[in-house]
């Protein structure tokens, strides 16, 4: 057995995901296919939590996985069985949360533009909201008077980090404290200034902790000592105008990279990052010297964070079959490998320079690749996945596996070309469920409505 990651071996020339043999789970649920392994997630959420709370011994240390990063509701029902909270964004995600498991009072109700009903439900539901705009305190403080309830809340800020002039991996010409704060989530710095003394002589609302979400902007760690730091020399300043008011938890965001950190929207990448256990050791340590720098006393306050590709990515393998193979020997010689997924299921372009993901021929993993070859998905684009590729000799009905593709992915996943998205099956040892079923086409066209006045019409 050659082991690939903590889930993936190769086993006699077929690859498995945990003891099961991914050609058989093809098979068997058809593809295309995402797959993930609930050993492999469990793993990574129980890594999380003792990096952190091991370098936490002040106070509690909570995981709040995102769950836009895998909205497949077992999967969030493994999360739930682990005892986590959830960071949820908008409505969906807040029914897609309590479906998945998780207890009202471990959701926090991120994003932006909540209206009046998110806010209702979650005010009645005891769940966390995390305020983006000072309408938001508003409507809190409205419905939670209506529902005679306290708005738990919390602020979205957006500290500047004035010092700091490294520059995002997305955009390398622009400086990260610049994009952080012309990006539009987070309460601007002026008006959560007003909203925080507003907060505590409301009779409804309960201010109980600062968030801050940076993105991932870069693995460098000077950028999260930088982040922490201002978040705490922003809480300070609203604690000064609160009377004194200390949050009771720091959420930190996610942002954390994925294993392996290959996202294809990052344009600087192939730089070493911290491990897991380094960045919960420079956010603990850094919120730990910036509280006593403000002389704030940190003892008993929940740290928080929301990993979302960090805890997922590698948990998931994406299974495709080739459909068809052809050849071209005139003009200009190439070969086409046309396997039956598309860059509309997997997130990515439709033209890759490089491969988007890490390949893995299911059937034939341990046989040579002498061939070339462009590995291109189904649709009447030119999705061009894998561009000049070594394959082993393929053939129509071979098995195709994507590694890495457990965070983003599934729920971005498009109908373009009316084609229905592909299902999910969970993995733990070696049995296999179907956890949500591929769509059909009747799926794809059932919001369509034709107006009764094309029923006369002559066809
Ligand atoms: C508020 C919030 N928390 C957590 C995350 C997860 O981020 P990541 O998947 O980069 O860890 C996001 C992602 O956009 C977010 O907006």
């Amino acid at each position: 057995m050659q082991p690939i990651n903590e889930s993936l071996s190769v086993r006699g020339g077929h690859l498995f995901i945990e003891d099961c043999d991914s050609t058989e789970l093809a098979k068997q649920f058809g593809t295309p296919l995402f797959v993930v392994s609930e050993s492999h997630l469990r793993s990574n959420l129980r890594r999380y939590k003792s990096a952190f709370q091991k370098c936490w011994p002040e106070g509690q240390v909570r995981i709040m996985p995102a769950l836009k990063a895998s909205p497949v509701l077992a999967v969030r029902q493994v999360l739930s069985d682990e005892t986590c909270g959830c960071d949820v964004f908008g409505p969906g995600e807040l029914e897609g949360a309590l479906r998945g498991g998780v207890s009202p009072g471990d959701i926090s109700v991120n994003g932006s533009i909540k209206d009046r009903s998110i806010i209702h439900r979650a005010i009645d539901l005891g769940a966390r909201i995390v305020l983006d705009s000072p309408r938001e305190l508003e409507l809190c403080e409205e419905e939670a008077a209506k529902l005679k309830k306290v708005a738990k809340v919390m602020f979205r800020i957006k500290p500047f980090m004035s010092e700091l002039e490294t520059k995002s991996d997305f955009l390398p010409d622009l400086d990260i404290r610049e994009m952080t704060q012309l990006i539009k989530y987070g309460v601007p710095t002026s008006e959560v200034l007003d909203m925080g003394p507003l907060a505590i002589e409301l009779p409804h609302i309960e201010p109980i902790g600062i968030h801050a979400h940076m993105g991932r902007h870069s693995k460098k760690i000077e950028v999260w000592q930088s982040w922490v730091r201002h978040c705490v020399l922003l809480t300070k300043r609203l604690s000064d105008l609160m009377e004194g008011w200390v949050p009771r938890e720091l959420d930190f965001g996610g942002g954390f990279p994925s294993f392996p950190d290959r996202d294809t929207d990052v344009v600087l990448q192939g730089y070493e990052g911290p491990s897991l256990e380094e960045y919960a050791k420079c956010i603990t340590d850094s919120f730990r010297a910036a509280m006593h720098e403000v002389s704030l006393d940190p003892t008993g306050i929940t740290i928080e964070v929301e990993p979302g590709r960090g805890l997922h990515c590698d948990t998931g393998v994406h299974l495709t079959t080739v459909r068809n193979i052809k050849e071209e020997t005139e003009n200009r010689p190439r070969r086409w490998v046309e396997l039956d997924t598309s860059e509309v299921f997997l997130a990515v372009p439709g033209f890759n320079d490089e491969p988007p993901f890490d390949l893995v021929f299911a059937n034939k993993a341990d046989q040579p690749m002498t061939i070339t070859a462009d590995l291109v998905g189904q649709t009447c684009n030119a999705e061009l996945l894998f561009n000049q590729v070594n394959t082993p000799p393929l053939q129509v009905d071979d098995v195709v596996a994507l590694l890495n593709t457990g965070s983003y992915i599934e729920p971005m996943a498009a109908n373009f070309n009316a084609l229905p998205r592909p299902g999910t099956v969970l993995v733990r040892g070696n049995s296999a469920e179907l956890v949500k079923r591929h769509e059909t086409v009747d799926e794809v066209f059932a919001r369509d409505i034709i107006p009764d006045r094309f029923a006369s019409a002559e066809v």
